[in-house]
C-alpha cells in the first residue's frame, strides 16, 4: 500500500487542527494517557505507560503511516498548534475495499466542547476526498455515551453490537459498530 498522505493545513476548523505528532508533544500525550477515562476505554493493555513507551507508539505511528494502514494525528487547538487537545486516528485502511476506521480521544481538559465531533467532521471529509474511503467505520465500547454522541452528531449510523470484539483492561468486551457513508456526513449543526 502506498504511505497515506500528510494532510495539509486544510485539516482544521475555528477551534481544532489536526496534524501529525511531535516528540515535543510526549509530556502532553502521557498526560492523556494517565486519564481514567482514556484507560478505560481506549487502552488495550495494562503495561504501565512511560514516555519510552509513548517514543514507541511515535515510531509505530510513523511505520504505519509509510506502509498505508494508518494516519495518527494530534488534535491541536486551532490557535496555538503546541496545545496539544487530545488524538485521533484514520486507521485499518483498506484502498481496495476503500474501506477505514476513525478513532478519537480527548484530554479531560479538552472535553465538552465539541473538540471531538470536530475533529471527527474534518477526518471524515479528509477520507472521503483524499483517501476515496466509500465506508468509514467507527467502534466505542456499549457504554461509552460520550464517545456515541460523538458519533451521532457526525452523522454516523448505529449498525449493532460486536461480540467480544477487542482486548480492554478488564478483558475482552463488546464493542458498538457505526458506519459512515459519505452522503450522511454532518459538517453542521450541534458540537457539542
Ligand atoms: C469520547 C470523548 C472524546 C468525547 O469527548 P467530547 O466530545 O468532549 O464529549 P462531551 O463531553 O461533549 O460529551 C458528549 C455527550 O456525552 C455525554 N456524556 C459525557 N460523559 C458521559 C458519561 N460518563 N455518561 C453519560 N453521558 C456522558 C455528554 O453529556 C454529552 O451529551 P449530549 O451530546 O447529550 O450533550 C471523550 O469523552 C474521551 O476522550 N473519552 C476517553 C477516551 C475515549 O473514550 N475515546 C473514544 C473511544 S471510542
Amino acid at each position: 500500500m502506498p504511505e497515506v498522505p500528510i494532510p495539509d493545513q486544510s485539516l482544521a476548523d475555528d477551534v481544532v487542527a489536526l496534524r501529525l505528532w511531535r516528540t515535543t508533544d510526549i509530556h502532553q500525550r502521557l498526560l492523556g494517557y494517565a486519564d481514567p477515562e482514556y484507560q478505560r476505554f481506549s487502552l488495550t493493555s495494562t503495561e504501565p505507560v512511560t514516555e519510552a513507551r509513548v517514543r514507541d507508539h511515535f515510531e509505530r505511528e510513523h511505520r504505519e503511516r509509510m506502509c498505508g494502514e494508518r494516519l495518527s494525528l494530534a488534535i491541536v487547538d486551532a490557535t496555538d498548534l503546541d496545545q496539544v487537545l487530545g488524538g485521533c486516528s484514520v486507521y485499518d485502511i483498506d484502498l481496495d475495499q476503500q474501506r477505514a476506521g476513525v478513532g478519537y480521544w480527548l484530554a479531560p481538559h479538552a472535553r465538552g466542547r465539541g473538540a471531538a465531533t470536530r475533529t471527527v467532521r474534518l477526518l471524515a471529509r479528509w477520507a472521503f476526498d483524499v483517501l476515496a474511503i466509500a465506508r468509514l467505520e467507527l467502534t466505542c465500547a456499549p457504554d461509552n455515551i460520550a464517545s456515541q454522541r460523538v458519533a451521532e452528531r457526525s452523522g454516523f449510523i448505529r449498525e449493532g453490537i460486536m461480540r467480544s470484539h477487542m482486548r480492554s483492561q478488564d478483558g475482552r468486551r463488546d464493542s458498538m459498530l457505526f458506519s459512515l457513508l459519505p452522503g450522511e456526513l454532518r459538517e453542521s449543526g450541534r458540537t457539542e
